[in-house]
Parts: structure tokens; C-alpha cells; sequence
């Protein structure tokens, strides 16, 4: 959601903040800003994108800084909404990520003892609350009490970072159920909301826990409980180089994405399947657990959602046993059945959702074990699941998901053989014989990037098209709800993915001359029925005048005659053809949103990267 960097050392702590709000823009991006604490406190801070504040930023000397970068929950996205937030003495400043849910009152308390206070947001009143516990009272003077004690009022998910002029050597931060990373370097330190803030200066971080708050000073870093009694980190090495977070030579980070999907399908790939078996990163899920298993639910989030379509699919056709998938949000609201043999399949990108993790913690609360698909180390959906299945996708900073999606997929299909072994419903010969269909993809995948051009091409002869709609069947479907996705989030235009054969019952009062719709066409070499059945929904919706965008098999003549625009896509097993099918559409969603105007594809309106409120 929002981004936060801090920063104690002898570098410029202005410029150092802006570098790494500038590498965390993705996760929020309605407006930014920067405290330097020089012994007193100087804020800019401004409404829009970074470049905004970029372009009234002066002369902060300091050597420690907070910064933000914002994704509005409470309080539209104004410059005065903007964090830091500083407090009535202008002594002590603040960023926040999170919401705290028992503002409303303690507003109302500042209120009271005639404090004014300069936003509509949630996070201001942590500022208020800090000079207030600094300047009386029994923690007055104490900088380290006084955020203790704040921080014991608080209640909601929050990272915070205070900064207080009497104390310019300090940074205090605290984290519940939103991220929070610390840097370690020499004679500097950092925190950020992920190790994307600090990743050019130091590769040695520490994870911190929920509910742990951390003093970083030049020299080191000091980690406590809410309570103030001395608590522990872990320290990591990061693995991801500052060139993963750039570009490299593309003209956006999507783009830069979809052509890192045979890396990350085959990264996430590797290292599961030796000696004729399938493994599981390590897990608290025994092999006898996994054989208990007799139900599956799926949750997970956009993308994320539509990848866990694909894991019902395969573990339906391989375990044979029931799988059932939820949007996260809706989950534990509808008092799922659940219970010690049941495994919940938790797919996010970021691990930071708050709706997946939501889901997660109700799952467990109900006995299931919890599995993680995840692609941040450290984050907090695998840290409360009972296993974890890393995809090796890379930071993906483009808001839009494309190598995380392809990634999830293939990580949920590793997955699906793993129960598939450990139940018995397929022969090791049967799993190797997906496994190296399965290893295949990435090179398939590779092959497909040409298509890029041709994609440009019918976005430049579809033009600044109202709506679309994409059809699929059997796995083809989840593909047509995430072209659709795609092409919403990048193009903002009206876009509806359906199963095809739902099309007689409704959607085909939309077709109308001249719509361009998509059409995912399952292999001829896969169940016949299926291939027959949506070359006669083509047909269908042409004869009504439609403009047909053709997904096929290569070799797929069945098609062709159909087809306004034929993709061909390489030829593989069913099950696998998602992995495919979806990179053309993923061309597309990014073609067609030039076309309508969206030059920052990275960026698209209103979303952020990691939804961390509900
Ligand atoms: C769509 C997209 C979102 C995410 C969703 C879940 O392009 O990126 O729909 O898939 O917000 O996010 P994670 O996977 O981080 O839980």
C-alpha cells in the first residue's frame, strides 16, 4: 500500500529518501513526502506523483529523513493528506502505512485539549499523540518511552516511523500486520517497506516481527516489544540486485516483466523435481498431512484469484479431490466448513494482502493448514501459513501482474503433483510426464514474446476501443477473466471475460458490429467436445458481426477462417496452455492502453501494488 523509507547515517538524508520513494512508488502513488530531521524538523510534501515533489523540493540538510509515498485510505489525496505529518510544536514528525482504527476518538481527545489538527486523515493524530507523551507526564523527555506509549493506544495495522528534533541521531518505527524492513549498513541504517528502499547501499537486512518496534541509530539497531522488553530480529541477505528494479533497457517495468516470464516460470520451477519426485519448499505440512487431505480451498486476489482458478482445475483432474476457491474479501464472511483435513491454498504476490492474509488467519483459526503461494521472502501471509511455496518471479513493480501471475500458476501446479504423490492418484511416471511438460513452458513462453509485434499491430487497427469482451473454456476461462483484468486496470475500459458457453445465455445481447472479443481456443488435441464447442461460439458471435481476436494452437486450421486477428500460440498440453495463452493478452492490455491514452502502464489509475487494508 503506501511505501515508507527511513534513514540515519552520513549521507544526505533528502536526496537518499527520494531515491527510495522513487523505487517504491508502485506500492502507492497519490502523493509524497519527506521529513529531514536536522534538529529541527523540515517537511516537503505534495499531492500527485513523486515528480510533484520532486519539483518543489529545496534545501534539507540533514542526515535523517523519513519519506512516504501514499495510496489514500482515509482522506482524499491532498497535499495536506500528504505524510509526514508533523506535530502542533512542530518537534516530532511521522509516516504511517495502515490504518489506525481508533482514531476517530483520540482526534476527538486532541480536540478536546485544543490541538489543531491539519488533515482528514487516520495517521495524524499519531504525530499529536507523540509531542504530547514527550512534552508531560511521566514519559516526558523520553523519546523511546513516549512511542511506546503512543504506540500502546494505537489499534489497527500500522508501520509507523517517529523522528523527533531533540533526538536527530534516532529513528523509532513500529510495525503491526503491514511491512516493515530494516537495512543494516556501515555507520548507516534503514528501514523501508520493503528492501527495494535501500537495496543500493546494503544487502543485509532484518526482519522484524508483528508488534516489534525498532530503534535504528548510525551505529546500529535496537529491537523491542510494544512493552518495551528487548525482542529479536532475523537477520537475512536479500538476494534481488538493484538492477531487478529498473528497467534494463524497456520502456516500462511491465513490459520489462512480461519478457522476464520464462525466468520466472522456470526460477519458480526449479529445484522441485529430482529423483522422480515432486518437492515442497520446507513446510510444518508432514507428507502424512498432505496424504490426510481430503478438500482444497483457494483464496486469493485479482490475478492472484485467477491463478487459483487454474489450481482447481489441476488438482481436481490430478488428486480428485474436491477443490473449492473464494475471492479472499469473501471468505470468512460466509463461515466456510473447514477443519484439520483441509488444505487452504494462499496465493499472493506480495504476502501483504490484507484480505488474503485476513482469510489465512481464519483458515487456521478453523484447524486447516495453510499453504503459501507466495513471491516476497519474509512477508507476512507465509510467515502466519503453516507452508510456503516460493515463486522466484523477482520484485514485480509494474501494479499490473504478469511474470507473478505465470509464476503463481506454475508454482500452484507444483502444488497440485505434490498432493497428486503424496495421495497416490497419479504413478510417478504419470507426474514426470507433467512435470516435463510442465519444464517446457519457459522456453514455449520465450518463443511467444515474438508476438508482441503482432499484438501492437491489432491494437493500432482496434484503435481506442469502448469495450471488449474475452471468452474461454475449461482452463481458457481464468485466462479470459485475466485478459479482461488486464485490459481494465491499463486501458480503463469496460472489459468482461465469460465462459464461453454462458455466452447463449446472456452476454450475447452485447455483441454488436465491429466488438472486438478474444477467444481462447482449448487445444484440438484435448477433449474434442471442447475445441468443436467454441469454433461454434466463434462462428457465433461473428455472424452477429463481432471482430474475432483468435487464441489457438498453432496448427489449429479449424479456426482460421473465423479469425478477424489468429494468434497462434505453441503447442502443448491442456492444462498447460494458460501459460501460454495468457502472454499474448498480457501484449494487448498494454498496446490497447496506449492507444486510449494510458502512456504509464506501471502506474495505472487508483490501484497500488499491495492492498494492505481490507
Ligand atoms: C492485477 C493485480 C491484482 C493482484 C491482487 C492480489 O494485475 O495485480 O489483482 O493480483 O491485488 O495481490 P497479491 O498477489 O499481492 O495478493
Amino acid at each position: 500500500m503506501c511505501g515508507i523509507v527511513g534513514y540515519v547515517g552520513e549521507r544526505q538524508g533528502l536526496s537518499l529518501a527520494l531515491e527510495a520513494l522513487r523505487r517504491m512508488e508502485y506500492r502507492g502513488y497519490d502523493s509524497s513526502g519527506i521529513a529531514v530531521n536536522n534538529g529541527g524538523i523540515s517537511v516537503v510534501k505534495k499531492a500527485g506523483k513523486l515528480a510533484n515533489l520532486e519539483a518543489v523540493l529545496g534545501d534539507m540538510p540533514g542526515t535523517t529523513a523519513i519519506g512516504h509515498t501514499r495510496w489514500a485510505t482515509h482522506g482524499r489525496p491532498t497535499d495536506e493528506n500528504a505524510h509526514p505529518h508533523v506535530s502542533f510544536d512542530g518537534r516530532a514528525a511521522i509516516v504511517h502505512n495502515g490504518i489506525i482504527e481508533n482514531f476517530a476518538p483520540l482526534r476527538q481527545e486532541l480536540v478536546d485539549a485544543g490541538i489543531t489538527l491539519n488533515s482528514d486523515t487516520d495517521s495524524e493524530v499519531a504525530a499529536h499523540l507523540l509531542a504530547r507523551a514527550y512534552n508531560e507526564g511521566e514519559t516526558a523527555g523520553d523519546f523511546r518511552a513516549s512511542a511506546l506509549a503512543v504506540l500502546g493506544r494505537l489499534e489497527g495495522a500500522f508501520t509507523l516511523l517517529f523522528t523527533h528534533a531533540d533526538h536527530p541521531d534516532q529513528i523509532i518505527a513500529a510495525r503491526r500486520s503491514t511491512p516493515l524492513i530494516v537495512g543494516v549498513g556501515e555507520g548507516e541504517m534503514f528501514l523501508g517497506s520493503d528492501v527495494a528502499a535501500f537495496i543500493e547501499y546494503t544487502k543485509n537486512a532484518v526482519e522484524l516481527d508483528q508488534d516489534n518496534v525498532v530503534v535504528i541509530t548510525r551505529d546500529g539497531y535496537e529491537v523491542l516489544n510494544f512493552d518495551g522488553t528487548a525482542a529479536e530480529g532475523r537477520p537475512f541477505t536479500i538476494d534481488w540486485d538493484l538492477a531487478a528494479a529498473e528497467k534494463g533497457g524497456f520502456d516500462s517495468f511491465m513490459m520489462k516483466e512480461i519478457h522476464e516470464q520464462p525466468a520466472a516460470v522456470r526460477d519458480t520451477l526449479g529445484g522441485h523435481f529430482h529423483d522422480g519426485r515432486v518437492f515442497l519448499d520446507e513446510s510444518d505440512i508432514s507428507e502424512t498431512d498432505l496424504k490426510s487431505i481430503n478438500q482444497v480451498f483457494v483464496v486469493a486476489c485479482g490475478s492472484a484469484y485467477h491463478s487459483g482458478l487454474l489450481a482447481k482445475y489441476a488438482i481436481e483432474h490430478w488428486v480428485r479431490i474436491p477443490v473449492q476457491i473464494e475471492v479472499a474479501s469473501e471468505f470468512r464472511y460466509r463461515d466456510p466448513v473447514l477443519d484439520e483435513r483441509t488444505l487452504v491454498l494462499a496465493i499472493s504476490q506480495s504476502g501483504e494482502t490484507a484480505d488474503t492474509l485476513e482469510a489465512v488467519r481464519h483458515a487456521k483459526t478453523q484447524g486447516a493448514k495453510v499453504l503459501a503461494v507466495c513471491n516476497t521472502n519474509g512477508s507476512q501471509i507465509p510467515r502466519e501459513s503453516d507452508a510456503v511455496l516460493y515463486t522466484h518471479a523477482g520484485p514485480e513493480i509494474g501494479v499490473a501482474s504478469t511474470k507473478a501471475f505465470l509464476a503463481q500458476v506454475a508454482a500452484n501446479y507444483i502444488v497440485g503433483l505434490a498432493l497428486a504423490q503424496a495421495k497416490g492418484t497419479k504413478y510417478p511416471d504419470e507426474i514426470a510426464e507433467i512435470w516435463a511438460s510442465l519444464e517446457e513452458i519457459p522456453a514455449k513462453i520465450e518463443e511467444l514474446l515474438d508476438v508482441r509485434e503482432q499484438m501492437a499491430g491489432i491494437a493500432d487497427e482496434l484503435g481506442a476501443v469502448q469495450t471488449m469482451l474475452f471468452l474461454g473454456r475449461g482452463v481458457g476461462f481464468p485466462v479470459a477473466l485475466e485478459g479482461a483484468l488486464k485490459l481494465k486496470e491499463l486501458a480503463y475500459i469496460h472489459a468482461e471475460g465469460f465462459p464461453a458457453g454462458e455466452l447463449k445465455h446472456g452476454p450475447i445481447a452485447l455483441i454488436e458490429d465491429d466488438l472486438p472479443v478474444v477467444v481462447v481456443v482449448p487445444s484440438p488435441r484435448g477433449v474434442k467436445l471442447l475445441h468443436s464447442k467454441i469454433v461454434s461460439n466463434i462462428q457465433e458471435i461473428r455472424a452477429r458481426g463481432a471482430q474475432t481476436i483468435v487464441i489457438a494452437e498453432e496448427g489449429d486450421e479449424a479456426v482460421r477462417e473465423f479469425a478477424n486477428y489468429l494468434i497462434e500460440i505453441p503447442a502443448t498440453s491442456s492444462i498447460m496452455q494458460p501459460l501460454l495463452a495468457t502472454v499474448p493478452l498480457q501484449f494487448l492490455a498494454a498496446d490497447i492502453a496506449r492507444e486510449c491514452g494510458n502512456e504509464d502502464i506501471d502506474k495505472p489509475r487508483n490501484l497500488a501494488k499491495s492492498v494492505t487494508v481490507e
